[in-house]
């Protein structure tokens, strides 16, 4: 370590200024989104959505501040509001780069796990990075099979439309557990059908006894969980269904990761990313399955919303406040954006 080396690659590589090289094993985290404690040194304060050029390496990655945890003054150590992190303090903060970038934690490495951010040409901060709560996003971009091709179907989507009577789709419920996603959505779908719709659920605490049976809650299996899913979506609708999936789904990418599976068949207007919103005083206080309980006695780890972040949809297509609404409102509204995002016999 430290020493200068020559490499000969094997096969010829564009590698841009800043990229990193790596052995495949222990190969750097692939994120778009990931976790820094910073020590705070710009004139103007640091605070949600402000955007900067973070120095790492010799990369230059524009990055945004999504969310600001914590922010303690350097001075007496005291906890101070997060909404204004000043020059001099601390702060644990969660950034998001606008698409994936190579990172390491600075538990794993110090040299590479951390950064300065730039304002106005001057550094503003500096800060170590911590995957924590947060998954490597490398697993679920790889492909492994080598040698397949894709066969066309010869029933076409027009044909599954003429038998079905409305085209295919995915209602992609997102939020907190105990907001009311399965339940609004086990009510929807009985609405739905019987108003002739060929309509199915699938929800969290269902497909993780069988499909995602060997999944868990860490960063990493929500993410393979959120795939996986996303994919299953993606087929149902293909094969003319509306689907619902009820799933935490706590992370953004991963969201948009269905949202491109579903894409892939049905085009534009074939995901639809509903916001079932309740706050999380809201989900504790119901507490249906007394999990919020446990979380907060430490008996349940990685628990959303406690222990193990969520990051809420930007722009959502629909968003449901279950905190104001009864489940037979809410289940209205959903049947209304359906009715007129999928009519039946119009294509
Ligand atoms: S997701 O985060 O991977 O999308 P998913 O929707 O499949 O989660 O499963 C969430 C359900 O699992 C919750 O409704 C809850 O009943 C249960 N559960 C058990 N442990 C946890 C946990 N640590 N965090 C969140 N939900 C949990």
């Amino acid at each position: 370590a430290g020493e200068s080396i020559g490499i000969t690659l094997d096969e010829q590589i564009f590698i841009e200024r800043g990229e990193i090289a790596s052995h495949g094993e222990g190969a750097p985290i692939l994120t778009d989104v990931f976790r820094a404690r910073v020590f705070w040194l710009g004139q103007k304060p640091l605070g949600c959505g402000q955007r900067y050029r973070m120095k790492y390496g010799t990369a230059e990655i524009p990055v945004e501040i999504q969310l600001v945890e914590r922010a303690i003054d350097t001075a007496d150590l005291s906890e101070k509001p997060v909404d204004a992190v000043a020059r001099d303090m601390v702060a644990d903060i969660v950034l998001r780069a606008r698409g994936l970038v190579a990172l390491d934690d600075y538990k794993t490495n110090a040299r590479t796990g951390r950064f300065v951010l730039i304002e106005d040409f001057t550094i503003a901060g500096g800060g170590i990075i911590s995957m924590a709560g947060y998954p490597d996003q490398r697993r679920l971009m790889m492909q492994k099979s080598k040698n397949i091709r894709e066969v066309a179907h010869r029933v076409t989507p027009p044909m599954r439309f003429e038998r079905n009577g409305h085209r295919g789709g995915v209602l992609w419920f997102t939020g907190l557990s105990g907001a009311g996603k399965s339940t609004v959505a086990i009510a929807t779908e009985q609405r739905l059908y019987a108003l002739g719709y060929q309509v199915y659920v699938l929800d969290g605490d269902n497909v993780r006894q069988g499909l995602n049976q060997n999944l868990g809650f860490s960063p990493d299996d929500r993410a393979e969980n959120i795939r996986r899913v996303g994919e299953v979506a993606a087929l149902f609708a293909d094969a003319g269904m509306l689907v619902i999936s009820a799933f935490i789904s706590p992370y953004r990418s991963d969201r948009e990761r269905a949202r491109l599976s579903a894409e892939r068949f049905l085009g534009r207007g074939g995901f639809h990313e509903i916001y079932i919103e309740a706050s999380l005083a809201i989900c504790e206080g119901r507490d249906p399955k007394g999990l919020y309980r446990l979380a907060r006695s430490g008996k349940i780890s990685d628990f959303t919303g406690i222990s193990a972040p969520y990051e809420p949809p930007g722009n959502a297509e629909l968003s449901v406040d279950t905190a104001a609404l009864s489940v037979e409102a809410a289940v209205d509204r959903v049947v209304d954006y359906v009715r007129s995002n999928f009519p039946i016999g119009q294509p």
